[in-house]
């Protein structure tokens, strides 16, 4: 009998497997109809409340403050740092541009660092190597949800408790280290609920503060700058311009359907869980005979399941792959292009940095499909075509 289960069939492109795809659970549109009879559409109302408090539940944050993305959180923890020119800030150059953009539009200078290649998090390494008495902030990402190495952070940073560490934490909600939150292992975290993170309100986001001496400050940035927060609570008579700040905060209508998310959080996480073990599992019996690197989840962290990713055994090979899992109807897709060999990168580098893992893993990365609407029939599909793609030399 011949093998036929990695031929493509082009019979099964005719139903797409897309990359992502938001998928409601009943209750969004619930929250929404209460939020527009209520009247209170704009920021700070009973969603907004309702929605931090379940934040703050799930972090241990002492203040979850909802914006209008993650990357306007990014901002936020920027003002709060109160940085300016002659400081520097250590990101990722494996992350998106907003991770560094962020802290650039202080004046401050950015110093980008390299990933490891276990959790493609920041390599401590790196960290070390580029720490010296301008450097106000150390921007972590948890790639792919999984906690990227802490204890490594940490040890760097042992005597240099005037490093802040930011936690950009766009991937990780629900994701722990060591049975602590992600989110909970700096002074400060940002979350995402885009439409292709795993709780979404199409463009949405938190600053979670977890000191509570950075709470007071916050708001006031939060609140265009105003003591608006206190004249609520009846501290002031009357609200004035105190400080910098923006127009940072969420709608109360997304947090409306937010709060939906939010509530289905046990269902999403399962269902994205499933999805990732369902491709590891899929793929592991091919990863050597292909030359595939799959994640790896050290055992002292429980992923986030936000995505999953392969590293292809070569670079340049990815265009003519993603080609031919898009012709059997499979959407794959590449990741960030490395940020300190970017442009935006060059410009607001205090110094050209060497970044040579994230060079190598950014050219060679794949993303698969990955929602909660992909059954066992359309992972199987996915497995059986990207190794149908790779054996027939696309590699
Ligand atoms: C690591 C990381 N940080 C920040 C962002 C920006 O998120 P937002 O679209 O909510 O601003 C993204 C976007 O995907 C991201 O991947």
């Amino acid at each position: 009998m011949t093998d036929t289960r990695h031929e493509p069939r082009d019979a099964d492109s005719a139903r797409p497997v897309p990359f992502h795809a938001v998928t409601t659970y009943g209750r969004e549109q619930a929250h929404l109809a209460e939020a527009l009879a209520g009247g209170h559409l704009r920021s700070g109302g009973p969603f907004t409340r309702r929605a931090s408090a379940v934040l703050r539940e799930e972090t241990g944050a002492v203040e979850a403050l909802l914006t209008t993305s993650c990357t306007t959180a990014l901002e936020l923890s920027a003002l709060l740092l109160d940085l300016g020119p002659g400081d520097t800030v250590i990101v990722p150059s494996f992350t998106f541009s907003t991770t560094a953009l962020a802290f650039a539009r202080t004046g401050a200078k950015l110093l980008f660092c390299d990933i490891e290649r276990e959790t493609l998090g920041v390599d401590p390494a790196s960290v070390a190597a580029l720490l010296d008495d301008t450097v106000r902030a150390v921007v972590v990402v948890h790639y792919a949800g999984i906690a990227c190495d802490v204890a490594g952070l940490r040890e760097v940073l042992r005597d240099r408790p005037d490093v802040a560490v930011v936690e950009d934490n766009a991937h990780g909600l629900f994701g722990r280290w060591r049975g602590e939150p992600l989110g909970s292992l700096g002074r400060m975290a940002t979350l995402s609920f885009h439409d292709t993170k795993n709780i979404v309100c199409g463009e949405g986001g938190a600053l979670l503060l977890n000191d509570p001496a950075d709470v007071a400050r916050a708001w006031v940035l939060y609140e265009k700058g105003t003591d608006r927060k206190a004249f609520l609570e009846g501290q002031v008579d009357k609200y004035s311009w105190r400080d910098t700040g923006s127009s940072f905060a969420l709608s109360d209508l997304l947090a409306a359907f937010l709060l939906g998310q939010l509530e289905e959080r046990a269902r999403i996480q399962a269902t994205r869980r499933q999805v990732f073990e369902a491709y590891a599992a899929g793929l592991a019996p091919y990863a050597e005979e292909l030359g595939l690197t799959l994640p790896t989840v050290p055992a002292d962290r429980e992923p986030a399941w936000h995505l999953f990713h392969v590293l292809l055994p070569t670079a340049g090979t990815r265009p003519v792959v993603v080609e031919r899992l898009r012709e059997h109807g499979v959407q794959a897709t590449f990741h960030y292009v490395p940020l300190h060999d970017s442009e935006g990168g060059r410009r607001f580098a205090a110094r050209e940095t060497d970044c040579p893992v994230t060079s190598d893993v950014s050219a060679r990365l794949l993303r698969l499909p990955f929602h909660q609407q992909l059954t066992p029939a359309d992972t199987t599909r996915v497995v059986d075509t990207l190794v149908a793609v790779l054996r027939e030399g696309a590699r």
